[in-house]
């Protein structure tokens, strides 16, 4: 085992913690407040941004409403732990809070709408790495797709509260209105809860900029005069296809840029070798693990499938 390795798994903790909230905030969309007690406040209070953990829904039964769409899915056996970045880490006088937002997709996400205050669920964690802040860095542009946002919102949370120097721009795209991962406040807008510039779109123009972020993304970098990407990084989190759009964009005008990718995540600690990231290296591409060496990757390191080398 690798020196950094040990370091890891002597970092990680598994542990029992309870429900403090479960609420749906639209759509499939629902968020969900986890207490952990004293033990497990050295390991968690550190989990930094793009870490992940591992929650235990095996036990827990299904909910008295059932998206019809996912009726037949819902009913399969979990077997394995599935993976969630949190949104935020809060530490309280008793412990410390996850706080995680969560997309009803299948069997585990639907049992997880079922959980009510008190009940407790096992979490194994924090896990993988995750994004980097330098203080070199004087522009963050944090880059979203649909449920790709939790370890961005959490990023933008730390890097207001320790790196006040770095300024802050988000860009989040979703499907549609009905797809919006956070509340609105009362004038409408996307309930950031940070004073931070949001430029959001919808594939469907339903709410914010027709079309894609990636897209919009471009347009405003076009914008910028050349001194201002000076220093200046993405950090991205969300689909495939976006975050490879991120890369080329990140590559052709020279800013350094962090991606968040997911997996299969069977055992989430690097015993399957089920979650690979093909990645280059001087003497020809190499696999690296995305529960290990990620979630988060620099981006020009990453093989995407149109890459074949
Ligand atoms: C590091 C990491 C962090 C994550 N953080 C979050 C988060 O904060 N919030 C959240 O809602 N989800 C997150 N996910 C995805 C989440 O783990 C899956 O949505 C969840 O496991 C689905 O479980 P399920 O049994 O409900 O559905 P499943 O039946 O397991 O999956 C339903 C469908 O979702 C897709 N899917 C499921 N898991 C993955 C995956 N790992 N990679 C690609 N596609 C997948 C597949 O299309 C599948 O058919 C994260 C995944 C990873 C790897
Ligand atoms: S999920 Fe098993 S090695 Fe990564």
């Amino acid at each position: 085992m690798k020196a950094s390795n040990a370091r890891d798994v002597a970092s990680r903790i598994d542990i029992r913690a309870q429900v403090l909230a479960n609420r749906p905030v639209r759509g499939r969309y629902w968020r969900i407040v986890l207490g952990l007690p004293r033990q497990g406040m050295d390991a968690f209070a550190r989990l930094t941004p793009g870490q992940f953990i591992l929650l235990d829904i095996s036990s827990v039964g299904l909910p008295e409403q059932i998206p019809p769409e996912l009726a037949e899915k819902a009913n399969r056996h979990i077997l394995l732990r599935r993976p969630f970045s949190p949104m935020a880490v809060r530490s309280t006088a008793t412990g410390v809070e996850l706080e995680l937002m969560y997309k009803v997709v299948g069997p585990a996400t639907v049992r997880m709408t079922s959980l009510r205050p008190g009940q407790s669920i096992q979490v194994l964690g924090p896990l993988g790495k995750g994004f980097s802040v330098l203080s070199t860095m004087k522009k963050a542009i944090l880059v979203a797709g649909g449920i790709g946002l939790p370890p961005i919102y959490h990023l933008a949370q730390i890097i207001r509260s320790d790196h006040g120097h770095i300024m802050v721009e988000v860009f989040l795209g979703i499907r549609s209105a009905s797809e919006l991962p956070l509340d609105l406040d009362d004038c409408g807008q996307v309930d950031w809860a940070l004073d931070i510039p949001v430029h959001l779109t919808s594939n469907d123009g339903g709410i914010g900029i027709k079309g894609l972020i990636t897209d919009c993304l471009q347009d405003w970098l076009r914008t910028r005069p050349p001194q201002d990407l000076d220093g200046m990084i993405i950090f991205g989190c969300g689909p495939e296809p976006m975050l490879r759009q991120l890369a080329r964009i990140a590559s052709n005008n020279g800013i350094a840029c962090q991606i968040s990718l997911e997996r299969y995540m069977a055992c989430g600690t690097g015993l399957c070798q089920g979650c690979v990231v093909r990645c280059r290296q001087a003497g020809g591409p190499v696999y690296r693990l995305c529960c290990q060496d990620g979630p988060v990757f620099d981006a020009a390191e990453v093989l995407f499938d149109d890459h074949r080398a």
